[in-house]
């Protein structure tokens, strides 16, 4: 291995709040999605001649900026891409929440399938745009969990909404959708003139032998129905930088998107865009293969070490993030898994019920972290379900 990921970065400076500081010393942050790794040392070599050279000013991607995501969605998807389609977002959440303010409206909503990323939810709140949930349907073989769409849900929630925000590959159950439910999805949206908004924000990710489909890239039809927003911030590592990017194949939606950001969250840093050139043009895909490659290795030791220690847990296989859903629902844990192993084991998750109704009783662990640490907080879990 030329790249060590045993090894990360202390993250704990009290003039910044971030994971490690948010919450007291003695507690193991393994909760916001972000990963304890530095970056890709070919980026940071990039930011490194970008601070040395002195000048930070104001920075914007170029056409052939543009043309090397397109040659990236070329290689990767087979996916021909025009790169005046693109637009350039301060960040993934920026993007479908500009997305909501043009396309839903008092009468027509949008539409999310939970469990789901927390911040799809605080759309609502943040957009004004009415709410329609589809619950995925949770099948259970053995203590493995997964995930399926209902359609007959999915169809109801449709037809109130203007816009389907779909998370793919999916946080937090891990899920890369198959290209038939990703097809049916996409139809029926069609049918009933909703356009969809797909975060793929996770899409380079893999785990395992996964392959992933940009849901635009199933046939031209779907792509002018679609905004799809990518970002190199997860699989790179780079969240902390505000650079994500808007697929938008129609010009109509595509000059909304713009006039909607403009003045407002539009700008980019040029740091993001340093970073973002450099996964894009593949200069970091070395590092990024073995990384998926230590992630896989993580998922794999975490579905172990529950089923030797913790078979009353179940919890999912991902396809691609560094996230795995856990069902503690076998345990009672009062008043929530979330604070039981907040307050007696030290570990801070995400709590499931910030994911929508019905998860109480999960949590969700980011395990884009060295083994070490992961062991560390997978000890500090069992050592307080054993005391119980
Ligand atoms: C599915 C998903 N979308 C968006 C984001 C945030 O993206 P950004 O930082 O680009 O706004 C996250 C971060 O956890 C995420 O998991």
């Amino acid at each position: 291995m030329a790249y060590n990921f045993n090894i990360t970065s202390n993250r704990r400076d009290p003039n910044i709040l971030n994971k490690w500081t948010f919450y007291p010393k003695d507690v193991l942050p393994m909760w916001v999605a972000d990963a304890d790794f530095p970056a890709a040392p070919q980026i940071r070599a990039a930011l490194h001649r970008q601070v040395e050279h002195g000048v930070l000013g104001y920075a914007f991607p170029t056409r052939t900026f543009m043309e090397t995501i397109t040659a990236r969605m070329k290689k990767l998807y087979h996916w021909d891409v025009d790169p005046d389609w693109i637009v350039y977002t301060a960040g993934v959440n920026n993007g479908y929440n500009i997305a909501a303010r043009i396309l839903c409206s008092p009468k027509k909503g949008y539409l999310i399938q939970t469990p789901v990323y927390n911040e799809f939810l605080e759309t609502e709140h943040k957009t004004g745009a009415r709410q329609s949930v589809a619950r995925l349907v949770k099948k259970l073989d053995g203590n493995r969990i997964s995930y399926e769409v209902d359609f007959e849900a999915f169809e109801r929630g449709v037809k109130k909404s203007g816009m389907f925000l779909l998370c793919h590959p999916h946080n937090p159950v891990g899920k890369i959708y198959s290209r038939g439910e990703l097809k049916r999805m996409a139809e029926i949206c069609l049918e009933n003139d909703v356009s969809i908004v797909s975060d793929e924000i996770h899409s380079e990710l893999l785990l395992g032998g996964a392959k992933f489909t940009p849901l635009a890239s199933l046939s031209p039809e779907i792509g002018r129905h679609t905004i799809t927003l990518i970002s190199a911030s997860k699989a790179f590592n780079v969240p902390g930088l505000a650079c994500a990017f808007a697929i938008i194949p129609d010009a109509e939606l595509r000059k909304k998107f713009f006039d909607t950001a403009y003045g407002m969250s539009f700008e980019v840093s040029s740091t993001g865009l340093t970073s973002a050139h450099v996964a894009y043009s593949g200069r970091a895909d070395a590092w990024l293969k073995e990384l998926r490659r230590y992630l896989t290795a993580n998922r794999d030791f975490i579905i172990e070490y529950m089923e030797r220690n913790l078979p009353g847990v179940r919890l999912t296989k991902p396809d691609a993030t560094y996230l795995m859903w856990l069902d503690f629902s076998e345990y009672g844990l009062q008043p929530s898994p979330f604070e039981f192993f907040l307050n007696k084991a030290k570990v801070a998750l995400s709590d499931g019920g910030k994911f929508g109704k019905g998860n109480e009783q999960f949590v969700r662990l980011n395990f884009g972290t060295s083994r070490r640490i992961l062991n560390q907080g997978l000890e500090r879990m069992r050592k307080a379900l054993y005391s119980l």
